[in-house]
């Protein structure tokens, strides 16, 4: 692997430890995968931010790196375990706020801005189409290569913290156009329209094509929602960091071989699959973080009405914070609806508060009841609204 004279002088610890360290990672990741070099990055998004899943041995790990280590490029995080002002509302303990207080505090402290959010292209982290990134969340991964045009690979915490500290990442996977390229065309069949159903597609393709990239045909438009929700899906269910959407994302492929189809009943099996028995007790939307088109549609149905469900609206602080300038979030707050900014129904620490959870969101489905072992209800943000208000599902 090549590396330049500042490469270089990082790995001997010219730059101090927390480069050195840095730099470490990056050139072992590079010679696994062999890359050629080391390429510059103008965007790096963390995950691996809420203390539920860090630990201590994962404080301890940032403490050390933010002794002398500083970020190079613009850098944002992904979601905390906890709204990291508003967490007693939500339910979230003093000592895990503390403790995950901490955690952004060691990352502020290197520089880096402690946005909590899986959707950083809603709050001014978007790179533009060719641009070499180095981000982590596997949803927001998905959306900068398919409908940014961005090159990353899907970065673990470490790897994603290290390209920031460095301001470089190796070289290889989808930073190279050759493995851009499309393996199966899915020919979608049939009118999709709402996050939900859009969720519902990436469950389908995903489970059926593993993390091949498809062509994806057959879909006239989608809006900047439903794509982020077919990101989460697709890179949830099947691996993939990319597709490319005929006629709706940016990047060029050739054309695969192989073919199949996605109908109706595909789907609806894939909705059907994710309703479980019974009434929720939690509705959560906002997975990826609702965007301001989102929560006016929201503020909207809410608007005069008071929710008997407890529920949540998982979001970035800075999405939220134009809400509260154009009045929407005191709307949606009078009826009893909570602000979850800078966290989620996922990474926040609520296994065994409650037992059944309804959203708008396949990913959602799929870590609450992997992680939280909550059944699950999916349908879309008017049906996850209408159930909040009345209380019940059906
Ligand atoms: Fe974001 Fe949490 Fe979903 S991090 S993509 S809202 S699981």
């Amino acid at each position: 692997m090549i590396l330049d004279d500042a490469d270089k002088q990082m790995l001997a610890g010219k730059f101090g430890n927390a480069a050195k360290k840095s730099m470490e990672i990056l050139v072992a990741l590079g010679k696994i995968y062999w890359a050629e070099r080391l390429a510059p990055v103008t965007s790096v998004q963390v995950a691996g931010v809420s203390y539920d899943n860090l630990g201590d041995a994962g404080l301890e790990y940032l403490q050390e790196l933010a002794k002398d280590g500083k970020v190079r490029v613009l850098t944002t995080l992904n979601p905390a375990g906890m709204d990291l002002e508003n967490y007693r509302a939500l339910g979230i303990g003093e000592e895990f706020a503390q403790k995950q207080a901490k955690v952004i505090g060691a990352f502020s402290k290197m520089g880096i801005i402690p946005s909590c959010t899986c959707t950083p292209y809603f709050i001014g982290n978007k790179p533009k189409g060719g641009e070499h990134i180095a981000w982590s969340e596997s949803s927001a991964v998905c959306y900068a290569n398919s409908v940014l045009g961005a090159r990353t690979n899907r970065e673990g915490g470490p790897s994603a913290l290290a390209a920031a500290i460095c301001g470089k990442t190796p070289l290889y996977g989808m930073h190279l156009e050759e493995n851009r390229q499309a393996k199966v065309m899915v020919k979608v069949e049939g009118e999709i329209s709402g996050t939900e159903m859009f969720g519902a597609l990436g469950k389908a393709v995903g489970e059926r094509i593993g993390n091949k990239i498809p062509l994806i045909t057959g879909i006239k438009s989608a809006s900047v929602e439903e794509l982020k929700s077919l990101c989460a899906s697709i890179a949830t269910y099947g691996g993939t960091s990319m597709f490319h959407m005929h006629g709706v994302t940016p990047n060029k492929t050739e054309v695969p071989k192989q073919e199949i189809a996605i109908g109706k009943k595909d789907i609806d099996a894939a909705l059907s699959s994710m309703n479980d028995e019974g009434q929720p007790d939690l509705v959560a939307l906002g997975c990826p973080h609702l965007s301001m088109q989102e929560v006016e549609k929201i503020a909207l149905m809410l608007k005069g009405k008071k929710v008997k469900i407890e529920t949540w609206l998982c979001i970035s602080r800075q999405v939220k914070e134009e809400a509260q300038k154009r009045g929407l979030a005191q709307e949606i707050e009078k009826s009893g609806a909570k602000f979850a900014a800078d966290t989620c129904m996922v990474v926040a620490p609520i296994k065994g508060r409650f037992e059944c959870v309804a959203s708008d969101s396949a990913k959602s489905c799929y870590y609450c009841r992997a992680k939280n072992k909550f059944r699950t209800k999916v349908g879309s943000i008017e049906k996850c609204i209408g159930c909040a208000i009345s209380g019940k599902w059906d």
